[in-house]
């Protein structure tokens, strides 16, 4: 078996290379062979050491599958701190990936070189974490400017290898090979008195100047964090290397991850860095690859044609777009140059880039220009007639081989795809509004669809950089046939008595990014409307909305025309009361009869949620989704789900299934019982003791 961790060596220079493939995570063996073969480098006489990663990456960080189990020694601390020890000069070559512990190794070595491409950080936030071994500590000891340090820290962004040298966290930049280039450093080195370039070994003063960056830094933390532990206390143990000796730093920092790695947030953010990477493989039973797509045809240029041909645009392809007309093409073509504006004046794109997307655009209304795309996406009107026909029109001009998507958001994909000679070219291609900016995309596999089809969408989300789910075709698929429920408790609870500003709090204080009733005024209540009266509702259902269709049919119709269930300021789009929604919500509940009673913050987090996990749980069961994982990333990255709560399913695994289980079959034993369908799914995992993790995993 080739070693992780082994010497080469070059001249009086060992080079310590670290293979583990394929991020060069710092595993057990390759922390143990990192000690082992500096060890053996001093033993053997070399002059210096250069710690290099194989495959053109340094040390991506910490192994986060070791999180959780047992630590093996020698732990991460220990290993950088034998590293900034050693007794000849040891160099970083920093390149690639130099991220949370990677970086904290590059920290300890005394010297470091990278490249202007380098990925250099310290994300540990992002799980949750901060760093732990001692990169609180040794970062500000390192840079010129404590902001940072504090930024990197609590942002967990990364850094470019070019800045890592502008801020003083790099020696040298390299424009060449940096492992020949930490080699050439490692030769002239010829001090061996190291104390200067041992980190932990410098000063640090806190002044009222810096103490005075630390508290503005705080604040500005605090408001970003949204619920959020990690980056206020990762910041926290920044500020104490100007406050501490550094031993005590060291053990402030060491104790509070401790203290988070085995928290409910930090469990959360792991499990979304897993789920997110699992969403994104094919399914099991799928084979082949994908096929080649270099032009898109893009039908309709409403709300969603517009967002996708701007997503198209931007990640390269080409792009042809058709309409009814040409005053729709105006108007759609319009509302994206206008997008593109508002990204130039603040400054995320350039003229230049506007215009290349801009020329990647072909507009049209005759279906005979969309002969040669590869890939069709239709975001027409959602009617089934209207679909059906567009489909119909595909089938006779698209190219043999054309993959053809229907972005609809509720309709039958496998009655739309009938509509075609070729069912096994169709699938669903689900984006989320704003679909140039939101991450998610629902794949659709309906019952015909080609494996290599499949491969296809999965392939162009990952060059146009979206998060893909694969569902398969069903009400709603994953997300929307969610939110009903959902939305049918917010509803009900503002029946028997709560505000919708007391719903909506109690659901952003649980960290959500808007309340649903925010939501739907933000969408326009008339949609919910339309929608409803499409649907052949029963009576009961119909009733929770009736205070939801008066506010329409007065003319209130959300944030597009001024008030809905809140009113908006036209300058500002501030929210406040509607009392003329309150006098409607008022009247429907005396005309329904209904006592109302204070409702707590508790119960209106408990009701909610509990129905979005109980209709994941059907959609578990129907096999709608593939893993309780996958509907968790769909509500994180399409529906402003908490992150660090780690999605609706693993947020009921955190609460156990047995106390969730228990609460619903009280809820559909009680008066709103109409308005609960018990999952045989979530009740069956209770009854067993299980989580729907588990049920993952057993799959
Ligand atoms: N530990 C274990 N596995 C890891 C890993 C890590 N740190 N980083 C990535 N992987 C795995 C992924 O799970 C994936 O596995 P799979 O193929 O089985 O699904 C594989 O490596 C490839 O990962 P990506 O698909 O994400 O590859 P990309 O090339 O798109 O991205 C990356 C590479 C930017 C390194 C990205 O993987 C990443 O951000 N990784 C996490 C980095 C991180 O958070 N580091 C800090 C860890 S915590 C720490 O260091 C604590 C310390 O302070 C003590
Ligand atoms: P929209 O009404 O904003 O745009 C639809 C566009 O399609 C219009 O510009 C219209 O002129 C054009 N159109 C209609 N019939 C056409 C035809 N036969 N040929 C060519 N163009 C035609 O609608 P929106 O919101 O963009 O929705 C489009 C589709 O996307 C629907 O299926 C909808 O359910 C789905 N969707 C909508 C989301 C949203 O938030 N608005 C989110 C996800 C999916």
């Amino acid at each position: 078996m080739t070693k992780s961790v082994s010497t080469e060596m070059r001249g009086d220079v060992a080079v310590v290379w670290i293979d583990n493939p394929p991020v060069n995570a710092l595993s057990h063996h390759v922390r143990e062979g990192i000690v082992r073969e500096l060890k053996g480098a001093v033993d053997s006489g070399a002059k210096a050491a250069v710690i290099a990663g194989r495959g053109g990456t340094f040390i991506a960080g910490a192994d986060i599958r070791e999180f959780g189990k047992p630590l093996q020694e020698p732990g991460l601390p220990e290993v950088c701190d034998i590293i900034e020890a050693t007794t000849i000069p040891v160099v970083a070559a920093v390149e690639g990936n130099t991220l949370g512990g990677g970086l904290e190794t590059a920290l300890a070595c005394h010297y470091r070189v990278t490249n202007a491409r380098a990925k250099v950080g310290l994300p540990e936030v992002a799980l949750g974490l901060l760093p732990g071994a001692a990169g609180t500590q040794r970062l500000p000891r390192c840079l010129k400017n404590p902001v940072e340090a504090v930024t990197m820290v609590s942002s967990g962004r990364p850094i470019s290898g070019e800045k890592a040298a502008q801020i003083g966290l790099a020696d040298q930049l390299s424009k060449g090979n940096v492992v020949d280039d930490a080699v050439d450093m490692a030769n002239g080195i010829n001090d061996n008195d190291l104390t200067g370039r041992r980190l932990s070994k410098v000063e640090l003063e806190m002044t009222p100047e810096i103490a005075a960056i630390f508290d503005a830094a705080m604040v500005e933390i605090a408001k970003k964090a949204k619920g959020a532990i990690a980056p206020l206390k990762a910041a926290e143990c920044v500020r104490a290397a100007y406050e501490l000796p550094y031993a005590e730093g060291v053990k402030k920092e060491r104790a509070t991850f401790m203290e988070l790695l085995p928290g409910d947030q930090s469990r959360a953010l792991r499990h979304m860095f897993f789920a997110e990477r699992q969403a994104q493989k094919p399914p099991a039973d799928v084979s082949g690859e994908a096929r080649e797509v270099k032009k898109v045809g893009i039908l309709g240029a409403g709300t969603m044609g517009g967002g996708i041909a701007m997503t198209y645009a931007e990640a390269g392809f080409d792009v042809t777009m058709l309409e009814m007309s040409e005053e729709a093409l105006d108007r759609g073509l319009g509302v994206m140059e206008k997008n593109w504006a508002r990204g130039i004046k603040s400054g995320r794109i350039t003229e230049a880039g506007v215009a290349e997307r801009m020329a990647r655009l072909t507009r049209t209304t005759s279906y005979d220009d969309l002969a040669d795309c590869d890939l069709i996406i239709e975001a027409v009107f959602e009617t089934m007639a209207v679909k059906k026909e567009v489909f119909g029109k595909l089938d006779a001009v698209a190219k043999p081989g054309a993959v053809l998507a229907t972005n609809t958001s509720y309709l039958d994909i496998n009655e739309i795809a009938a509509q075609t000679s070729r069912p096994h070219d169709v699938l669903g291609m689900h984006y989320f509004s704003p679909a140039n900016i939101m991450p998610l995309l629902e794949i659709v596999r309906a019952d015909k669809t080609a494996d290599d089809v499949l491969l296809t969408a999965l392939a162009v989300a990952r060059k146009t950089r979206k998060t893909a789910v694969v569902a398969r075709v069903g009400h709603g698929f994953i997300g929307n046939r969610m939110l009903t429920p959902y939305l049918r408790q917010a509803n009900l609870l503002v029946l028997e008595g709560a505000s919708p500003a007391e719903v909506d709090k109690a659901l952003t204080d649980f960290g959500w990014a808007m309340g649903p009733f925010a939501v739907s005024d933000l969408a326009g209540l008339d949609i919910g409307y339309k929608s409803r009266q499409d649907q052949d509702l029963s009576q009961h259902e119909q009733r929770i909305y009736t205070a939801a269709d008066r506010l329409v049919e007065a003319g209130h119709l959300g944030q597009k025309s001024g008030s809905g269930f809140y009113k908006y300021d036209p300058q500002t789009r501030a929210r406040s009361e509607n009392p003329d929604a309150t006098s409607i919500i008022e009247e429907v509940r005396s005309e329904l009869g209904i006592n109302t009673r204070s409702i707590t913050a508790e119960e209106i987090v408990e009701r909610t949620q509990f129905a979005l996990a109980n209709e994941g749980a059907h959609v578990l069961g129907e096999g709608v989704a593939q893993r309780a994982s996958d509907i968790d990333v769909v509500y994180n990255h399409g529906y402003g789900y908490p992150r660090w709560r780690g999605g609706p399913m693993h947020y009921v695994d955190t609460v156990g299934l047995k106390t969730v289980a228990s609460k619903i079959a009280e809820w559909t034993e009680g008066a709103g019982g109409v308005h609960w369908e018990p999952s045989d799914l979530l009740m069956e995992l209770a009854d067993q003791d299980k989580s729907f993790a588990e049920w993952d995993k057993a799959k």
